[in-house]
């Protein structure tokens, strides 16, 4: 099995001044960012409108709690790009056919476009991805993952879910210039997860492959099952919220309807790609959905 290491945790610590004068003159026909705003989400975007505990307390304090959450989306976006890179890296080398080596190079270049793009907008980098269980998985398949795997995991799944997501993060962004970076990526995206819709075959997947991809989606699908893990620790953290207010506040932004709303669309993109069997896996383990009642439970063991 190929090996690519993607340094998810050290790579953006690791900077040569002499390299960065050249890499500014190639982003510079990019869209970046104007001026740094203290974030680019309203409360509306994550339901904090319809929530007393948020609407009572000082301006300062939800501002603080919105430009948390504005980060937390950034750093997360600035890490899944770098290791966007490492993946068409790696990608690149695995290439079977001259199309697919020269169609990952295009990618590659893309993401370190989508990289520099989203850079712009964070004045310093903190340490929450060292905890971010999402990326550790990202990097995790990344590097372990053979190319098969790979073309499902990350062009049909993540980057599918990726496309829904950043559309999303474009259509509520009260910042223009981010707004077009954000609808800049969205384009590519689709380039990307187009190109894992066409390469995916599930029939031509070995026995041995069909079970890691099983076993990754698996571990994926149950972290979105938890639903909005950020936002609640955020609140938690800045409101000191009890066990109760964690669970009226999962009940009143509707958690596990939208949750299951994520879900679906999960399983929209597997159904598209035609991973019959290994939607027939999922299935069997209820994955592609979640009860309130277990959404709530799993905030109680948190
Ligand atoms: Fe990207
Ligand atoms: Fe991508």
């Amino acid at each position: 099995m190929k090996y690519c290491d993607v340094h998810m945790d050290s790579l953006h610590l690791k900077r040569n001044d002499l390299l960065e004068g050249l890499l500014k003159k190639r982003e510079n026909h990019l869209p970046k960012a104007q001026n740094y705003k203290p974030y680019y989400w309203e409360a509306s975007t994550y339901g904090l409108d319809r929530l007393d505990l948020f609407q009572n307390v000082p301006l300062e304090i939800q501002s603080a709690i919105l430009s948390r959450l504005s980060q937390l989306r950034l750093e997360e976006a600035y890490h899944i790009e770098k290791a966007g890179i490492a993946f068409g890296a790696k990608m690149i080398l695995e290439s079977q056919t001259f199309e697919e080596r020269k169609l990952y190079a295009h990618f590659a270049a893309e993401e370190s476009e989508h990289l520099a793009m989203i850079e712009s907008y964070l004045d310093h980098i903190t340490e929450d991805h060292l905890t971010n269980s999402f990326l550790l998985y990202l990097s995790d398949l990344i590097k372990n993952a053979p190319k098969e795997v790979l073309v499902f995991m990350i062009q049909v799944v993540l980057e599918g879910w990726g496309l829904e997501h950043y559309t999303e993060l474009a259509k509520t962004c009260n910042d223009p210039s981010l707004q077009k970076t954000l609808k800049k990526i969205v384009q590519d995206e689709a380039g990307h997860h187009g190109a894992g819709m066409i390469l995916f075959k599930e029939s031509q997947l070995s026995a041995q492959q069909t079970q890691m991809i099983t076993q990754a989606l698996r571990v994926f699908l149950n972290m979105v099952r938890v639903g909005p893990y950020s936002l609640i620790t955020t609140l938690k953290q800045y409101l000191k919220l009890d066990s109760q207010q964690v669970t009226q506040t999962l009940i009143k932004l509707q958690a596990a309807k939208e949750t299951n709303q994520k879900l679906l669309t999960l399983r929209s993109l597997a159904i598209r790609s035609g991973a019959n069997k290994i939607i027939q896996e999922m299935d069997n383990l209820n994955l592609y959905s979640v009860t309130e009642n277990k959404l709530l439970a799993i905030y109680g063991e948190l």
